[in-house]
């Protein structure tokens, strides 16, 4: 497994597999491995000849400073991981090197509606600095597939939407959640809560399966439901920012013709912000 830090490099290494014929795919991250992550470089590795994994805490998607300065950074044992399950390439580029006109004068990807509800309201700019990297990201490394984790079912959407909207081909496939034994989806952030806090964490998605236990039983009133699990949430010491039901290819309210559902969280233990969601396919 190699390692670049220079776009140039990155170029030249990809440009050597595309004139043998072959094809490339794409796990952009922000380091801090877990199995998730791991999970998405197999996924990649059966779509693609040659996998590459960026590594890159992009300060543009940060609303709060003090989770970026915090935001793990692992990066000898990351690439430890990546080298075991058989990752190709490790791009590992510098802020200079991702903005080096900074971040104030970088062009800005914006995708409207989807970037703007649920945490798009409530991380000002966040989904604006992710549609920004991620299309360098794609520009660099000019992959065909790109894998990303249902665990950020919004950012999967939206990646989706920016390729359509902008042309882009490259397939974006979506990996499932991977989560810890007791429910919790597996983060990086979760090594910042506390021993108690973690068992509690899981009830995020304990609800879930709640809520969806009662729509596959046939609850209409779905502003209802997610009001009963946010005061659940808040009964057992969490401030829920939302609970809701949607349609899942758009994430617009969902309405009772929709079949297709996810229903999303977020939600804050402590200084811990929790986002989770699960599918709900009605008949
Ligand atoms: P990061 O949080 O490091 O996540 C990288 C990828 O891993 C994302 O596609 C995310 O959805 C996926 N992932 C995280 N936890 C997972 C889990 N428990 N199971 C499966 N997949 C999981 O998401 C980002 O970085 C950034 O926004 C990024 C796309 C890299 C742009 O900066």
């Amino acid at each position: 497994m190699d390692t670049v830090t220079s776009v140039q490099d990155l170029r030249g290494k990809v440009l050597s597999w595309r004139q043998k014929g072959l094809s490339i795919g794409l796990v952009p991250t922000m380091g801090n491995l877990h199995s998730g992550h791991l999970s998405l470089v197999n996924h990649a590795k059966i779509k693609a000849d040659k996998v590459v994994v960026s590594i890159f805490v992009n300060p543009l998607q940060f609303d709060d400073k003090t989770d970026l300065y915090d935001y793990p950074r692992t990066l000898e044992v990351d690439l430890k991981k990546l080298s075991s399950v058989g990752c190709d390439l490790v791009f590992t580029p510098n802020l200079d090197t991702m903005y080096p006109n900074g971040l104030r004068e970088q062009s800005k990807v914006t995708v409207p509606v989807i970037g703007e509800i649920l945490c798009g309201h409530h991380r000002s700019g966040h989904f604006e600095g992710v549609a920004t990297v991620v299309s360098k990201l794609f520009n660099m490394v000019l992959p065909d597939t790109a894998v990303f984790g249902e665990k950020d079912y919004q950012q999967l959407l939206l990646i989706k939407k920016l390729t359509q909207d902008l042309n882009m081909s490259i397939e974006i496939i979506g990996g499932k959640t991977y989560r810890e034994p007791s429910g919790l989806a597996m983060s990086s952030r979760n090594k910042y809560l506390s021993s108690s806090e973690r068992i509690l964490a899981a009830e995020v998605y304990n609800n879930l399966e709640i809520v969806k236990l009662q729509l596959c039983q046939g609850e209409q009133d779905y502003t209802q439901l997610c009001l009963q699990a946010e005061q659940v949430l808040k009964r057992r010491g969490f401030a829920p920012e939302y609970v809701e039901i949607c349609n899942e290819t758009n994430l617009m309210p969902a309405n009772h013709q929709d079949k297709g559902l996810r229903i999303m969280v977020a939600a804050k233990l402590g200084q811990i912000r929790l986002i989770d969601n699960i599918a709900c396919h009605l008949d």
